[in-house]
């Protein structure tokens, strides 16, 4: 008979998050460890507990969650499981990294950008590209062979991301780009076909008057569902809803993907003991959604 599927959260904020512990419940696991304020340095007993207690053949059963409000805190809990995996021995577990929900809303706002646009040269614009969820979808596109702008207040904060999207795909398209006054906002817009805010929750971006009816721009994907939103004239439910001939997807349009994302990558834990899903991983899952 098979073992109870059991998820191991391990969440570098003091409460684990409660959403990220019933969406495991919702997408098939019967139990859910929940470890909050996790260091890495903790991290090896926990790995240890996960992957010493059931036999190669029964750990597909168990697997690890990482989730933190601090994307780079899930990253360094992400380094410290995969360097106590003993995978020569057959005893390690599959890991899924969604901090903040980073990958799985990425994932599910460059799905909706494939479904209206080819991916492959296309010219992107990511707003609030320096922030986690930003970096990823800029990551993404760009592994998809699209064009990309990243777009920050402070060009040296976006040179940054676009520095770190090369060092692992050095064919990467991506130019950093000042996007903190209207005529830096203006030029950065130029030849765009799509535009993705990913900024900050309650700050708006984009004002109506700077991208509709705007030649050439086909697509504007806004992920902030607190008002004041990151797109004016966006609504937050629109999911491919066309305004003055631009395909728009406001944050609840896109929440509804990333949902379905987010539990499909849970449910694929399970079936395996040898995965380890971060961005690429879990748009590659989007694909099938
Ligand atoms: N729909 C969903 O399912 C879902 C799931 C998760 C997150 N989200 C949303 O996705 C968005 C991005 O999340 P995140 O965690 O990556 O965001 P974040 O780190 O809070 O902010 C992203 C970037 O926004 C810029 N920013 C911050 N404050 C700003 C301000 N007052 N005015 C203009 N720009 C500002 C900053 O870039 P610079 O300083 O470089 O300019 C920052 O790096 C958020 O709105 C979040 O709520 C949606």
């Amino acid at each position: 008979m098979d073992k109870k599927k059991i998820l191991i959260q391990l969440d570098s904020d003091p409460q684990p998050s409660v959403f990220d512990r019933i969406v495991a419940i919702d997408a098939g696991a019967d139990e859910v460890f929940s470890y909050g304020g996790v260091r890495p340095e903790q991290v090896r007993d926990l790995v240890h507990g996960a992957i010493f207690t059931r036999g190669p053949k029964d750990l597909k059963n168990t697997a690890i969650f990482i989730g933190a409000s601090d994307v780079a805190a899930g990253e360094r809990l992400l380094e410290e499981v995969r360097r106590h995996l003993l995978p020569q021995f057959g005893l390690r577990v599959s890991v899924l990294l969604d901090a903040n929900g980073a990958n799985t809303t990425a994932a599910a706002a460059v799905r909706a950008a494939g479904r209206h646009l080819d991916l492959k040269g296309a010219a992107a614009l990511v707003l609030g590209g320096t922030g986690p969820v930003g970096q990823r979808v800029a990551r993404l596109l760009a592994r998809q062979g699209a064009d990309v702008r990243v777009g920050s207040r402070q060009r040296a904060r976006a040179e940054k991301v676009c520095d770190a999207i090369r060092s692992t795909a050095s064919s990467a398209h991506v130019e950093p780009f000042s996007t903190g006054t209207t005529p830096e906002l203006q030029s950065a817009i130029i030849g765009r076909a799509s535009i993705i805010a990913a900024g900050a929750a309650g700050a708006q971006l984009l004002a109506k008057a700077y991208w509709a009816k705007y030649p050439g721009l086909k697509l504007v994907i806004d992920l902030n569902a607190v008002p004041p939103l990151g797109i004016e004239g966006v609504e937050v439910t629109d999911k491919g809803k066309e305004r003055d001939g631009i395909v728009c997807y406001g944050a609840i349009g896109v929440g509804d993907t990333k949902m379905k994302i987010h539990k499909a990558a849970i449910a694929k834990l399970f079936e395996s003991n040898d995965q380890i899903m971060d961005a690429e991983e879990v748009y590659a899952l989007a694909a099938g959604i």
